[in-house]
């Protein structure tokens, strides 16, 4: 097997020197409950948008479903017993809205709540911190068919449910992300349609990304009311975007894929305004008004922290008439008014998604964040890749695994050291899990599992986290 992101075996590795955090780094994994927990209709859980669309035909590769997955909701307790051995300090889960609020209104399903008292209970025996995200993409069917996220409504729906949950879990929880990934939630969902609910029409998914972002700031405002000390945060996925070139085509295609992917929840969020060069890319696609009134005031509601999840770099070129779309990007487009943007492979090592592997672009995206748009705490929130694992005599040697982890702690470090107030690291993921539309096909987890007998074996980068966690950072190579 060929591996494009082992670091060479000599030279520059043995140069490097040991790193150490700040004290009190927060060092975790993250889940998310669709990937990971199975038990679909069981204890009273309702349906959620992905349900319905991994069992609609050509969805997801193979068929796959989210039905079984890592079957955790049934093996809590051997999970928990892994997330203690590795040492971690944080753990990262989301609730499921349709296992709590199986219709999306109305009153909690206790027996859905109780998974979650049990999970947190016992990860504050083990001395773990929960960390609690809202909303990893499992919309509640009933509000999909009630419109969904361009349906205002929904923003509402999302601030009960969050006060349903701050009031099971408020006493014992710090730690809350509203939404992860908005990003993904309004563009892959309702752009492309890649993603559940699988539409795709521009103006919704502009409208999506509003209505997320203010069902954001009415829940942070409903968790703030429960628990006041609580640490208040929000996920987004960011890129830097880069230009193929100098050439000016080349230049606005990159404003223009920053304006959509970075700016357009950075903003709002974090300035309480939409860009005024987004809202002139987007004119074709929608006049925003569905923007009201004190919307961007409520979305701007003052947070404690802010997450960051970071995969990736996008480079980005001027449209070429008559060319070829890219596939997963473009089908049909998750750009809305900027669907000719190329995007350029630059043919530096991948991951298994295909995704150019780009440590630098994390000291970036951090430093950027906090020069440009905040002084509060910064998290990683995910980070990690998907590389095709195989299991010798019983064991996961995941070198490309590790030596992206390895990358990326050192440009998180130097993220610190250029002044960014970055608090903690997420790896993405504990386990091997639904990947989404790949279903079990791309596996990002530091622990193997196999879907047929549901055996779990920490891979070798579960181990050398560990170290890193006992050590409070990387050893000298
Ligand atoms: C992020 C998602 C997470 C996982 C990783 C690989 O976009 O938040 O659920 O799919 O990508």
């Amino acid at each position: 097997m060929s591996n494009p992101a082992r670091p060479p075996a000599s030279g520059a590795l043995a140069e490097r020197p040991p790193l150490t955090f700040p004290p009190g780094f927060l060092w975790g994994a993250a889940t998310a409950a669709y990937q990971i927990e199975g038990a679909a209709t069981e204890d009273g859980r309702g349906p959620s948008i992905w349900d319905t669309f991994s069992h609609t035909p050509g969805r997801t590769v193979n068929g796959h479903t989210g039905d079984v997955a890592c079957d955790h909701y049934h093996r809590l307790d051997s999970d928990l017993a892994l997330m203690a051995e590795l040492g971690l300090k944080s753990y990262r889960f989301s609730v499921s809205w349709p296992r709590v609020q199986p219709g999306g209104s109305g009153p909690a399903n206790e027996a859905g709540l109780d998974f979650y008292r049990r999970l947190v209970d016992n990860l504050l025996a083990n001395g773990i911190e929960p960390w609690l995200t809202l909303y990893h993409w499992d919309l509640p069917q009933p509000l999909e068919d009630a419109g969904g996220w361009p349906a205002r409504d929904t923003a509402a729906r999302f601030a009960d449910y969050a006060t349903l949950v701050a009031d099971a879990l408020g006493d014992r929880v710090r730690y809350w992300t509203t939404l992860n990934e908005p990003w993904c939630s309004a563009f892959l969902g309702y752009g492309s349609g890649v993603h559940a609910p699988g539409r795709s029409d521009g103006a919704d998914a502009v409208r999506a990304g509003h209505h997320l972002m203010l069902g954001h700031g009415l829940a942070v405002q409903a968790l703030r009311a429960v628990r006041p000390t609580a640490e208040l945060g929000v996920t987004v996925n960011l890129y830097p975007v880069d230009p193929a070139s100098d050439a000016p085509g080349d230049v606005d295609a990159a404003r223009r894929i920053d304006g959509l992917a970075n700016r357009f929840f950075l903003d709002p969020l974090l300035r309480g305004s939409y860009p005024a060069d987004l809202m002139a890319d987007l004119a074709g696609t929608t006049d925003f008004g569905h923007v009201r009134e004190g919307d961007l005031a409520t979305i701007s509601t003052p947070l404690d922290v802010v997450g960051v999840n970071y995969y990736s770099r996008h480079v980005v070129a001027a449209p070429v008439p008559g060319a070829e779309p890219e596939p997963y990007w473009r089908a049909p487009s998750c750009w809305p008014g900027s669907e000719d943007v190329r995007f350029v492979t630059r043919g530096v090592p991948v991951t298994d998604m295909n995704w150019e592997i780009d440590a630098p672009g994390l000291v970036e995206t951090l430093r950027r964040v906090h020069e440009e748009y905040t002084d509060l705490p910064l998290y990683v929130t995910e980070n990690g890749s998907a590389f095709v694992d195989e299991v010798v005599d019983g064991r996961v040697d995941d070198a490309d695994r590790l030596a992206y982890f390895d990358a990326h702690l050192r440009a998180a470090h130097e993220a610190i050291e250029a002044g960014v107030p970055l608090r903690g690291y997420f790896a993405w993921s504990l386990l091997d899990n639904f990947e989404w539309a790949w279903g079990y096909t791309k596996r990002f987890g530091m622990v193997h599992v196999d879907y047929d007998t549901q055996v779990r074996i920490p891979k070798s980068s579960a181990s050398w986290y560990a170290e890193v966690i006992r050590r409070n950072g990387l050893a000298a190579q």
